[in-house]
């Protein structure tokens, strides 16, 4: 498989996703505006891989404006920050990399070496990372049962196996998991695309449905847990993720199934207090009238098109994470996972 990101020689290589599965096309650049168009189109996608791409994007910035003021870096940095709302891994890794420099007098050349060591550190830290998710959550799920996933977490989405797909690879290989459901993830189809399409190169068992399907598959008991990723967890436990997580939550609570979310704890926002104040992306009409480059519906129609929805803590059984496992999540089990105090 493919690495979704490599950096070479200061110039970042990266795969087109808009184009799986029909195509594997390798990008290269070390323009930091390309990386950002990538990241608006999804051409780079999931909230571990975008903080990735974001961190080397800031590298790229600086060693554009090498012996200028910081000025127009900032300028960049700030684009990069904000090119999707709802995950919060971009902002934290453009946080990260300020705090590498000192961002006075002209950009140097150890700055930009800084900028790169740190780039590289988030990158190896995120691989790193997802191997410790996938340890503390393939135990979770309900053995020798099948499982059901939402959107792409795996190899794509991270710097490693993934999240909520790497735990499942691992359980899959502990003979745990026994069969794998992948919603198709209407509109942009993350999961009929990409999801279904590492499963296949893993040889891992699995069945496509349409987003609607999930319901009959847990009422005939054919599946037996949820696992999902997310782009953003508030300090109380409330999570962002691919919209459509919110329904397969409220439907695992109407069948008593455990509902997973597996995150590295770099997704944990502790500056939101609660999902309600994660800002909701809202995407363009014509993902939703365009499906597969032909119009489904009269061009005229008004869409509602968010990326993401909330799953209130209360819904989910537990948060996966690099450093533990949050069960329930809340504000106390989320602050003891992350080192910080319970807010007076
Ligand atoms: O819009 P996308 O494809 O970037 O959305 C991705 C998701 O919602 C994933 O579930 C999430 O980012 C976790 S990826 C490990």
């Amino acid at each position: 498989m493919i690495e979704p990101i490599q950096w070479h020689d200061g110039r970042l290589l990266f795969l087109d996703q808009t184009r799986l599965p029909h195509e594997t096309a390798l990008i290269e650049t070390d323009d930091p505006s390309v990386v950002i168009g990538a990241i608006r189109e999804l051409a780079i996608r999931g909230a571990p891989l975008i903080g990735i791409a974001g961190a080397y994007a800031a590298v790229l910035a600086a060693q554009r404006h090498l012996g200028r003021s910081w000025e127009f870096v900032r300028l960049q940095w700030d684009a990069i920050g904000s090119a999707r709302p709802t995950a919060v891994n971009l902002m934290w890794a453009i946080d990260r990399m300020r705090k590498v420099v000192q961002l006075s007098g002209l950009v140097s050349r150890m700055d930009v070496t800084a900028l790169e060591r740190e780039a590289t550190a988030i990158h190896q830290e995120d691989r790193e990372a997802c191997e410790r998710i996938a340890a503390h959550g393939s135990a979770l799920l309900p053995d020798q049962a099948a499982v059901l996933t939402h959107c792409n977490t795996g190899m794509l989405a991270t710097g490693g196996i993934g999240t909520a797909l790497g735990v499942i690879r691992k359980a899959w290989e502990a003979g745990r998991c026994t069969h794998v459901y992948v919603g198709e993830t209407r509109p942009l189809l993350q999961g009929a695309r990409l999801t279904a399409w590492e499963l296949s190169s893993l040889q891992i068992p699995y069945t496509l449905i349409t987003d609607s399907m999930a319901a009959v598959l847990m009422q005939r008991g054919i599946v037996r847990s949820v696992i999902v990723g997310a782009d953003r967890i508030a300090r109380n436990g409330d999570v962002a993720n691919k919209v459509g997580s919110y329904g397969l939550a409220v439907l695992s609570q109407a069948h008593r199934l455990p509902f997973f979310v597996a995150a590295p704890v770099s997704t944990i926002d502790l500056s939101t207090a609660e999902g309600a104040q994660i800002p909701i992306e809202e995407r363009s009409a014509r993902e939703v009238v365009v499906c597969g480059g032909r119009e489904v519906a009269p061009v005229e129609s008004r869409v509602f098109n968010p990326a993401f929805d909330l799953v209130p803590a209360r819904l989910v059984s537990a948060v996966i994470t690099d450093r533990g496992i949050a069960q329930p999540p809340g504000v106390d089990t989320i602050a003891a996972l992350t080192g910080t105090r319970k807010p007076a």
